[in-house]
């Protein structure tokens, strides 16, 4: 056998490598704030100009740079070894990311380096890469085109022009691109939430977008009070240890509606439980079960941390773009364990919040009674709202309103409710979950609560804050009154 060189056509790779990976533009920011990470830069700049319509992003870091020789090396597609051992820290694995991401939104890529205040400029252009022709800079050309900070401090700066794959049309408005960049600004203060709290590398990482500072969102909310850790694990794979941390959040009677909002993120809680895996303490994956639970309303509040190295990225075949990793099968059973356990926990934190019966001080919706060994459930008549059903209308309005809860009462499904609660607790579902279905549910209730509350608003605060069921979700009504003015802000 004899050989002969084959190489890949230039354009033609150079082209395929705007498809690899799944990057949008949040995922393809990050892989290149994983570079200025690794290059130990402080802050990060990420500028997006939309100039009229041929937006223009950079990304500048005060790392340590590139030297020029570096920089033509980092500009090499495939520019390292896979299967090369990376520090722990390196956030990179494939040695394409500067260049897959960014070809995933533009067309034209160029890289500006100063290192001990060296400075070299790289270009590829897609419409220009015939035998693998990449641009050098001048020092003229650099000075034109690189940001004053980085021709006065090392660092690296990435510039995308000709961003054509910002818009799937072709066209682009200022409003599309602003949301675009909005939403970017929300992922990337997830992804990287543990470098921008201080909690990785003894230091905050600063990262500011259009110049405002993005603070880090903690999925956890660990923050807060009522958020609940549970005990941690640690799995053994390959030699090699995988964290998991599970948290309960709160309730969201527990949450001011901002809080609530922004945690429970564009696509809300049901959507945002799962497990959160982050490599190297940087996120790449979020709200997934990896198929060993579906996402049910009851473990809704479930979020799971799971820190891997990056020594074991094989196993869990991490994808060029790191927003995908597969749950390697030796862990499947033992987080399965994991997952059940939880799903029970947090299933209590919905029906913890339902009536407690007969607690002293409130006033709830069902009486218990229990005498000589019988116990009797019975509807309250002197909770406000049963009280306003018996007190409504002509006499016999009232009855029928008087014979109607009775026949409820009698009715109580004891020997189903038996059943259900001995053989599946869980699955039994009483408590609302949804926030926005209690707050629709209290406004239209207010008006006759108000008429109880004699028409003082301070009378039905009172009420309120000793009724079922808004006392057990005081935050949650506290807004709606406040919304309405009838509570001072
Ligand atoms: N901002 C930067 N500062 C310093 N060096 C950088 C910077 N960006 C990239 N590099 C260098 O360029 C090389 C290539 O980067 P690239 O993102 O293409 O691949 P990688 O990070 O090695 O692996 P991956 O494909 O997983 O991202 C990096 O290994 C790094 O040495
Ligand atoms: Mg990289």
């Amino acid at each position: 056998m004899k050989y002969e060189s084959n190489p890949p056509d230039a354009a033609s790779l150079m082209m395929s490598a705007r498809s690899f990976g799944n990057y949008d533009l949040p995922s393809a920011l990050a892989d290149l704030i994983d570079n200025s990470i690794k290059a130990g830069a402080r802050e990060i700049a990420l500028t997006c100009s939309y100039k009229g319509g041929d937006p223009e992003i950079r990304v500048r870091d005060d790392g340590h740079g590139l030297t020029g020789q570096e920089l033509r090396d980092a500009m090499r597609p495939a520019s390292s070894n896979p299967l090369a051992e990376r520090s722990p820290d390196d956030l990179g694995r494939f040695g394409w990311g500067m260049k897959s991401a960014s070809f995933s939104q533009c067309a034209r890529l160029t890289v500006i380096s100063r290192r001990n205040g060296e400075l070299s400029g790289c270009v590829w252009n897609l419409a220009d890469v015939d035998a693998w022709r990449m641009g050098v800079l001048d020092a003229d050309e650099i000075a034109a085109l690189a940001s004053p900070e980085v021709l006065a401090d090392d660092g690296v700066e990435v510039i995308w022009s000709n961003c054509d794959r910002l818009s799937e049309n072709g066209t682009l408005t200022q409003a599309e691109f602003n949301a675009l960049i909005v939403h970017a600004g929300k992922r990337l203060a997830l992804i990287f939430h543990r470098y921008l709290s201080g909690e990785v590398r003894g230091r905050k990482l600063i990262l500011r977008l259009n110049n405002r500072k993005i603070d880090g969102l903690d999925p956890f909310y660990r923050d807060h009070k009522a958020t609940q850790q549970l005990e941690a694990e640690q799995l053994e794979i390959g030699g090699r240890t995988i964290e998991i941390q599970p948290y309960i959040l709160p309730h969201y009677s527990k949450l001011l509606p901002d809080q609530h909002d922004q945690l429970g993120g564009e696509e809300g809680f049901l959507r945002n439980q799962g497990f959160y895996v982050y490599r190297s303490h940087r996120l790449i994956i979020s709200g997934t079960w990896f198929r060993l639970l579906r996402h049910g309303e009851l473990s809704q509040l479930v979020r799971v941390r799971v820190d891997l190295p990056n020594a074991l990225d094989h196993i869990w075949k991490i994808t060029i773009d790191k927003s995908d990793a597969q749950l390697p099968a030796a862990l499947r059973n033992r987080l399965r364990q994991i997952v059940e356990g939880l799903r029970r926990r947090s299933s209590k934190v919905f029906r913890s919040r339902g009536g407690r019966l007969d607690r002293a001080g409130t006033t709830s919706v069902w009486s218990r009674y229990a005498r000589g060994g019988e116990v009797r459930y019975t509807i309250n008549r002197e909770h406000p709202v049963i009280d306003a059903l018996l007190e409504a209308g002509n006499d016999h309005q009232k009855q029928t309103a008087s014979t109607a809860l009775k026949v409820i009462e009698q009715a109580f499904p004891v020997a189903a409710f038996t059943q259900d609660a001995a053989r599946e607790p869980d699955a039994i579902h009483q408590t609302l979950t949804d926030p926005v279905v209690f707050k629709a549910d209290l406004n239209a209730a207010l008006p006759m609560l108000l008429l109880q509350a004699g028409g003082d608003f301070a009378a039905l605060e009172a009420l309120l804050r000793v009724t079922e069921p808004w006392c057990e979700a005081w935050g949650a009504t506290e807004v709606v009154l406040k919304e309405k003015g009838w509570m001072n802000a």
